[in-house]
């Protein structure tokens, strides 16, 4: 088997990105470096709170934390807890963590762990790619130190948060400008192929039976997220989106690929932070992103609810099984 890929999860936990966390814990094809934290899904305070809770949920409480970006490089950050509720993680209690995080900026451990790692880093965004986009402002020289970015954000469809734009793109769409013109040639998992990924039924039953408080506790998740869901949205089931961007790392036929010319609006008046996915190359401008198509939807969750499953398994001492 091919080396683990080394991983930066930059991330708004947020349910999704909870999940993700896991994954990325979980999964021998992973090696996760770092996971920095940014506003999103909730202020970054509760984002990072809710990382070193999940990391220590998961059993990898080793995994160095940094706080990230408190809002958008320009005007003021609108928060998704109508989404993820207060704690940007409501639902099943956690106890409050007991690592913390360290004294470094989400910039500068990025930065240390690219530098210091035998190979190119894989930079993998789930929230408002604000703490990708200073990176890459900061230190060009840290380019050829990046493997790739990919990140959950856009559509080549509708939006969410408006009827135009997904949350996180919106969110910081000068941030998103900077990532596609950096020629990095970031790969884009937006909601038209989030979307795919829905916590059915089935899904949550699933989880609910497993035999250990991993599975319990991302039930619980599922539950709170999906009621969001229909309350907002009127979806059945939750897009379990964030998780998409892991799985396509550590299974490539997961997820079908479209390279594309991608821009994000940042001056409309109606549409500001919606993504324009020129498929079929009608603005005559080169492809500066490869953007997620399709998706294998029982694929991703045999990978999603197995890896749960087995990181829920493993032994840990002190643990409640309540
Ligand atoms: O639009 C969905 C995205 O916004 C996901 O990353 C979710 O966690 C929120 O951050
Ligand atoms: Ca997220």
């Amino acid at each position: 088997m091919d080396r683990p890929i080394p991983v930066v999860l930059d991330c708004d936990p947020g349910h999704d990105d909870a999940i993700a966390i896991l994954l990325a814990v979980q999964s021998p094809r992973i090696d996760l470096r770092a996971v920095t934290t940014t506003f999103g899904n909730c202020a970054v305070e509760d984002a990072t709170r809710n990382a070193l809770r999940v990391l220590e949920l998961a059993g990898a409480p080793q995994v160095p934390v940094a706080v990230g970006a408190a809002g958008p490089l320009t005007g003021a950050a609108e928060l998704g807890n109508y989404v993820h509720g207060r704690s940007g993680l409501d639902g099943p209690d956690l106890p409050e963590p007991v690592t913390r995080p360290v004294t470094q900026s989400a910039v500068d451990l990025m930065g240390e762990v690219l530098t210091a790692a035998e190979e190119p880093v894989t930079l993998v965004a789930t929230g408002p790619i604000t703490n990708v986009a200073r990176l890459l402002q900061g230190a060009p020289g840290v380019r050829d130190r990046i493997r790739e970015v990919i990140f959950m954000g856009g559509s080549t469809e509708r939006g969410n948060h408006t009827p135009t734009a997904e949350f996180n793109a919106y969110s910081d769409p000068e941030a998103l400008e900077v990532v596609l013109e950096a020629g990095v040639r970031p790969r884009m998992v937006g909601l038209n192929l989030t979307h795919q990924a829905l916590a059915t039924a089935d899904v949550v039953d699933r989880l609910r039976a497993m035999d250990h408080r991993l599975g319990r506790v991302a039930a619980g998740w599922m539950g709170f997220f999906g009621s969001s869901y229909r309350q907002v949205w009127q979806f059945d089931s939750p897009p379990v989106h964030d998780p998409c961007t892991l799985a396509a790392l550590i299974d490539p036929h997961l997820v079908r690929w479209q390279e594309a010319f991608v821009a994000v609006e940042t001056a409309g008046r109606w549409t500001r932070g919606t993504t324009v996915v020129d498929l079929f190359g009608r603005l005559g401008r080169p492809a500066n992103a490869e953007v997620a198509m399709t998706l294998d939807v029982r694929g991703y969750w045999e990978l999603v609810l197995g890896s749960i499953d087995a990181l829920g398994r493993q032994e840990r001492p002190g643990e409640a099984s309540a």
